[in-house]
């Protein structure tokens, strides 16, 4: 079918940070806002394939016509990743938090008069898109993202080999571009075969894009 070419794949996607908790009403975020993670859902699923997005704590819409699972940590995006598989395709577009406050309180904590400033103590988050990159049901195709604010083909191409990625998807986020929380963005695409520039784009048509690459590679056999 031409119009659905991805009819019948089955695709995870991440989006939208995650929050950390410190306590019951405080939390560890990042800027990110969902959105070219959720264009990317939304267009996998107008290319026919069958999408579960797992979305961090986001502000906008879910996407219409497809299975959105919503989450807040990273461990909670892990398992409902995990429980996603078998899938065909990985495209792990979510800012997870790359740390967490090692044992989050359970009761507020307190601000007294005259005591010591708390200290957080951070441990790793698990990796998703790596766990996912080395899976035992590993989907044909796993793609990850890398927002940098330096060497960001360096980087991106690292990531590739330490993630188990087909393909890394490579922007710069450094303030100036507007890109984390904006609407547009200028990314590079990184694989095995080399760096594709893509021009800047509206997210909308990075997601379209993207979508049309992956379909590609299940066309391409
Ligand atoms: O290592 P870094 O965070 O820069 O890698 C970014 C890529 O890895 C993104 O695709 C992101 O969704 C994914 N990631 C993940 N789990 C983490 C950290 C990053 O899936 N804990």
């Amino acid at each position: 079918d031409g119009a659905k070419p991805l009819a019948g794949k089955k695709a995870v996607v991440t989006s939208g940070p995650t929050h950390e908790p410190i306590d019951p009403v405080r939390y560890i975020a990042n800027r990110s806002s969902g959105r070219q993670g959720h264009a990317i859902a939304a267009a996998l699923a107008a290319l026919g394939a069958d999408v579960t997005l797992v979305s961090g704590p986001v502000t906008i819409s879910d996407p219409v016509g497809l299975n959105v699972i919503h989450v807040e940590r990273a461990d909670e995006m892990r398992d409902a990743v995990l429980a996603a598989l078998p899938a065909d395709i990985a495209v792990m577009v979510a800012a997870v938090a790359d740390w967490r406050v090692a044992s989050a309180s359970d009761q507020k904590i307190k601000k007294h008069p005259g005591e010591s400033i708390p200290t957080l103590a951070l441990t790793e988050n698990p990796d998703i898109l790596k766990t996912v990159g080395h899976h035992t049901q590993r989907p044909k195709l796993v793609i990850g993202f890398a927002a940098e604010t330096q060497d960001v083909e360096s980087n991106a191409r690292a990531k590739l080999e330490r993630k188990g990625a087909d393909f890394i998807v490579a922007n710069d986020v450094s303030p100036a571009t507007g890109i984390m929380g904006g609407t547009r963005n200028r990314v590079k695409i990184i694989s095995h075969a080399g760096v594709e520039q893509w021009p800047d784009l509206d997210k909308d048509e990075v997601a379209v894009r993207l979508a049309a690459l992956i379909s590609a590679q299940f066309t391409q056999g």
